[in-house]
């Protein structure tokens, strides 16, 4: 089996610890770093719960890079821990694995762009948060949009409503700056949106299950996965089920047939109450649209038996 050379770049929160988990017990990836963002915590945050993650499942041969504490082209706006907790990872990061190691010097954009460059054609990056590195180490240098393999971003809603705003994705608009450039280089962006995720919903009797099949990971998951539920609760109104949005852009990669992609011009909005909305413009209504590969629909079932199958090791 060809494994699947990637950079996972994530604002490790409750779902990106999911995911991680989730391409740590998966053969078809070969990880070659771990990259930290700031989004759905600060970025040191960002950074300790991913060290956790691997701390927890003994992965210390997988380096860290840290990256972009805020947006490129805008001042950070206070995280509100809302979803994710103030630390990421629901409040109880200080009862997880301790990490082991640290973060690596060399900074999260420059260690993209070098590891880019060094393989070309055979790196696929894939973010699970605002896409800040990604655009900055297109500034570091422009050739890697040529010589990248695959990007895939976890973003976008595509004419449905938004998490982060009525119309915007939380990624997107965390850092719509950033992903505008990335959506509008020359590589061929792959969006695995809430047009996908938001069809599976995880539910407390299937968190019940996975978790009473134990193992370090859902150890993990058992502590962090409360402070979400409470949180789809009280802010969505789901009381019986979480959207697991970053597991599904993995299950994306290890298993595409279980998603049905269309390509269609995008384009991200940057401007005021529209930032980070992503747009269909089938007419190229606007000049600097790009074509992207979306997600449009998936088997969710088979993904959520799939992520069973891998981090709880269990048939569900
Ligand atoms: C995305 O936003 C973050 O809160 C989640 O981790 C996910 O990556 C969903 O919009
Ligand atoms: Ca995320």
């Amino acid at each position: 089996m060809k494994r699947e050379k990637v950079i996972i770049d994530t604002d490790a929160g409750i779902d990106d610890a999911m995911a991680l988990f989730f391409a740590l017990e998966s053969e078809e990836l070969d990880i070659l770093g771990i990259t930290s963002v700031f989004g759905n915590t600060y970025v040191k945050n960002s950074t300790r719960n991913i060290l956790a993650v691997l701390a927890a499942a003994g992965r210390q041969d997988i380096q860290v890079y840290e990256g972009s504490g805020s947006p490129i082209a805008r001042a950070l706006a206070p995280r509100s821990g809302a979803f994710h907790g103030d630390d990421g990872l629901g409040g109880v990061a200080d009862q997880l694995p301790r990490p082991y190691a640290t973060a690596s010097s060399i900074p999260a954009a420059q260690f993209i762009a070098e590891r880019i460059m060094a393989e070309p054609g055979e790196i696929t990056v894939a973010c699970l948060g605002p896409v800040t590195n990604l655009a900055l180490a297109l500034r570091l240098n422009p050739d890697i949009a040529e010589y990248a393999q695959r990007i895939v971003l976890l973003g976008g809603a595509i004419a449905i409503p938004g998490n982060a705003t009525p119309i915007a994705e939380a990624n997107f608009f965390n850092d719509p700056e950033s992903a505008k450039i990335v959506c509008g280089a020359s590589w061929n962006v792959e969006l695995v949106g809430l047009n996908v995720t938001t069809r599976i919903e995880m539910t407390a009797a299937y968190v019940e299950r996975l978790c009473s099949k134990k193992n370090k990971a859902t150890d993990f998951i058992a502590k962090t996965i409360p402070f979400y539920q409470r949180a789809y609760a009280s802010h969505h109104g789901m009381l019986d089920s979480v959207y697991c949005h970053d597991a599904t852009l993995i299950a994306y990669l290890i298993e595409p047939r279980l998603f049905r992609v269309e390509k269609m011009p995008i384009h991200v909005q940057t401007e005021a109450s529209a930032a980070g909305m992503a747009i269909r413009d089938d007419k190229h209504y606007w000049s600097d649209s790009s074509v992207a590969s979306v997600c449009v629909e998936v088997s969710g079932d088979s993904v959520l038996t799939l992520f069973g199958q891998r981090v709880g090791r269990m048939n569900v």
